[in-house]
């Protein structure tokens, strides 16, 4: 698997609406040991701006839109993520930056680790440094 990677999850609607499933080591590549969202985010906010040493996420935008800058090491890619059922992976050691969010933005985030702060790189230039 890449660093990071759309991923796409079947809409299992039917005439009531629609409903989505996500499951770990099926549809998410890792089981899921973490979730936590994102909500009501301000303008011109930039949340993130770090990489993680053991977590591995997954990032839903359920409601709304937002951006997410990757950054891998060698390239970088921004992705615009929109659609409930659209989620992007993101293994350890991807450099993320969230932004643009909308107003009614929910950005749900799995992972397959416990919050750890000791794990987080913070400073960009370490990043680059050690992913080169
Ligand atoms: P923060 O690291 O600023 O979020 P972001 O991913 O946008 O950079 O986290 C905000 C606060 O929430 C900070 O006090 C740490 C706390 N937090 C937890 O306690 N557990 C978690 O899983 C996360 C992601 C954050």
């Amino acid at each position: 698997m890449k660093k990071y990677e759309l991923l796409s999850f079947p809409q299992l609607g039917d005439d009531r609406g629609h409903l989505v499933v996500v499951e770990g080591m099926k549809n998410i590549p890792f089981e899921i040991k973490r979730m936590f969202y994102i909500y009501g985010t301000k303008d011109n906010v930039v949340r993130g701006q770090h990489a993680n040493r053991k977590s591995e996420f997954v990032l839903i935008n359920l409601a709304g839109t937002c951006k997410i800058k990757v950054d891998d090491g060698k390239n970088d890619e921004i992705i615009i993520l929109d659609k409930p059922h659209e989620g992007i992976y993101l293994d350890k050691m991807v450099w993320k930056d969230m932004y643009d969010f909308s107003k009614d933005s929910i950005l749900l985030v799995l992972s397959n680790h416990s919050y750890d702060s000791e794990e987080y790189v913070r400073d960009y230039e370490e990043f680059k440094k050690e992913m080169k």
